[in-house]
């Protein structure tokens, strides 16, 4: 079914859930509704069929309003990560994040991060961000109406010191959503609705101190060990 068609469905029967529910209600964030209560990430929609370059060109035409609406969140990391180096090539779709198109930030203290699956612990100060938006295609011919952009969460892990949550290995989670507001954040605001990313990172494998990487196809060429301990 067409998109738009399906969307306007699927908002409409949000809207009913919303009208009824107290539940569905705890689940809408900063003028943000959730489709699914139980998968905060997923609200249903394809990311959209886009090739490597279209992606690409999409994200440095939207990158700047991104920021400045990250901006917005009382975290500091959301006005400085767009300064950082990005670990992946193009934008990405990352099924686990809710089907986005997502990019990979990371800072100086985190450098460790582009030796990917080279076994590694990451030091205290080290933060990981992940911005993220959608291409809505159009259900009529391009030359009528264009593809629509929709930004998506800006997802954050920072290494806290030795002790500060073992149920997250150390790692602050952090979401901000795209309007600024902030969804959650370990052992801070929401402490609860992020639990979720937790529970999936830990299963990274041993040595990599929950962290996955960005898929091999889209990382930057990667550093040879002797390179990064030069550093
Ligand atoms: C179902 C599993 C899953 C959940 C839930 C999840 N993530 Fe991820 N995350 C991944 C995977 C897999 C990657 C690697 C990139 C990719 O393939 O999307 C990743 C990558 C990341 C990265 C880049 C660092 C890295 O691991 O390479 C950050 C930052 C991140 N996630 C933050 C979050 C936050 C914050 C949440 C919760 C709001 C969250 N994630 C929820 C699986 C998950």
């Amino acid at each position: 079914m067409c998109i738009l068609l399906r969307s306007i469905l699927i908002a409409f029967t949000v809207f009913l859930v919303n009208a009824t529910s107290h539940s569905t209600r705890d689940f809408i964030g900063s003028g943000v509704v959730f489709a699914d209560p139980l998968n905060p990430l997923d609200d249903h929609l394809p990311a959209g069929d886009v090739t490597d370059s279209q992606a690409d060109k999409t994200y440095e035409s939207i990158k700047a309003a991104l920021v400045e609406s990250y901006t917005k969140s009382p975290l500091p990391v959301a006005g400085l990560y767009n300064d950082w180096r990005r670990y992946n090539t193009t934008p990405y779709v990352s099924e686990p994040h809710g089907g986005r198109l997502v990019n990979d930030f990371a800072n100086s203290v985190a450098a460790d991060y582009g030796r990917f699956e080279i076994e590694t612990q990451l030091p205290p100060g080290s933060v990981i961000a992940m911005d993220s938006f959608r291409v809505i295609p159009s259900c009529l011919p391009l030359s009528i109406t264009a593809d629509a952009v929709q930004h998506g969460p800006l997802f954050v892990m920072e290494k806290m010191k030795s002790g500060f949550n073992t149920a997250s290995g150390d790692w602050r989670f952090s979401m901000v959503m795209a309007d600024g507001g902030l969804f959650g954040e370990t052992k801070g605001v929401g402490h609860d609705r992020v639990e979720f990313c937790a529970n999936c990172h830990q299963s990274a494998k041993p040595g990599q101190d929950w962290l996955f990487f960005p898929p091999k196809d889209y990382r930057i060429s990667g550093e040879s060990e002797d390179q990064v301990a030069q550093k």
